[in-house]
């Protein structure tokens, strides 16, 4: 997988239990997904079809450093489907936990937000 941002959890980011707010880190991840897949079928006007299955799998804590790991899975004819990992950096061990994963579907779109043919010809700057 390939690192694409980091982010850190801030005290705004908090949600009800201590732990950074899930909806923030769907944020994260749809637009470190959204780059990805805007670099993989070089194009600006991408946009998220679908999310599979979120991960929850360890909280994230205030001033905890945020990895989002992507790797594209598949190329079609509009859409792409790229695995996505955020992971919380233990910066003493210098050591990464995965704390969310999940799968996301991208359309590459015209200017009138139909799907459009992925160029794959351009090649990925990924
Ligand atoms: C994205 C959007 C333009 C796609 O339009 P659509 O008419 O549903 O698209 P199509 O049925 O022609 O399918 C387009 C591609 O998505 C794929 N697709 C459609 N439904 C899918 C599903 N449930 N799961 C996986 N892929 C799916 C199709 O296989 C096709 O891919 P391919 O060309 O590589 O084979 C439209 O659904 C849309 O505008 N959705 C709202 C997007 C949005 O607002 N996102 C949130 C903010 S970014």
């Amino acid at each position: 997988m390939k690192l694409i941002s980091t982010n850190i959890c801030k005290t705004s980011d908090i949600g009800v239990n201590d732990n950074l707010f899930g909806g923030t880190m769907l944020s994260w991840l749809d637009e470190a997904g959204g780059i990805m897949a805007a670099c993989a079928c070089r194009s600006t006007n991408v946009i998220t079809l679908k999310m599979e299955e979120v991960l929850f799998k360890k909280p994230v804590k205030v001033k905890d450093q945020v990895r989002i790991y992507g790797k594209v899975n598949h190329i079609g004819n509009t859409s792409l489907k790229l695995s996505l990992e955020a992971r919380s950096v233990n910066l003493a061990e210098k050591s990464e936990i995965t704390v969310c994963s999940t799968c996301v579907v991208y359309v590459n779109v015209d200017e009138n937000g139909k799907p459009k043919p992925i160029n794959q010809d351009m090649g990925s700057c990924v």
